[in-house]
């Protein structure tokens, strides 16, 4: 798990690829971006822009990837996610590899984080990690999630 804000994407010690995808969701006007899928590079960045209610972690499963890397960047709100290390995610249900994700009952060792808006974190393949979580009390957010093929970090 890495911890950065969105206006200073090379400050966090990011992978250079990794950097290079939050510029090219930038090219977007996420702000006023539709909620929905966009290409951002061939097969091997693309990123979900979403807008929702934050919930009750208890009502939420964790998830985990195995190909892609999550960039989760706060667009506006306040967001909770619990997270693991590599190899926390316990009570897993069948993998969906077509999509490459899998949901996860409990993270062994749990940690939590909250996002603000201008913040990101990024989740390697098989951290667990528990997005949307309220803080306090339900509310808006919105939020994107590039995704990032591991594959271009082994280039
Ligand atoms: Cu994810």
């Amino acid at each position: 798990m890495i911890l950065g804000n969105v206006h200073q994407p090379f400050a966090a010690g990011l992978p250079p690829a990794l950097a290079q995808a939050i510029l090219l969701a930038q090219a977007h006007d996420l702000q006023s971006i539709a909620p929905g899928r966009y290409e951002l590079q061939g097969d091997s960045i693309f990123m979900n822009v979403m807008q929702f209610s934050t919930g009750a972690p208890a009502e939420k499963k964790a998830e985990r990837h195995t190909r892609f890397i999550d960039i989760q960047i706060l667009l506006a709100g306040e967001e909770r996610i619990f997270f693991g290390v590599a190899g926390a995610a316990r009570e897993c249900e069948d993998a969906h590899d077509e999509d490459d994700y899998q949901l996860c009952r409990s993270i062994d060792g749990e940690q939590v984080l909250t996002l603000q808006a201008g913040m990101f974190a990024v989740f390697m393949p098989d951290e667990p990690h528990k997005p949307g979580c309220t803080v306090t009390q339900p509310a808006e957010i919105k939020k994107v999630v590039i995704k990032v093929s591991a594959s271009l970090l082994a280039k």
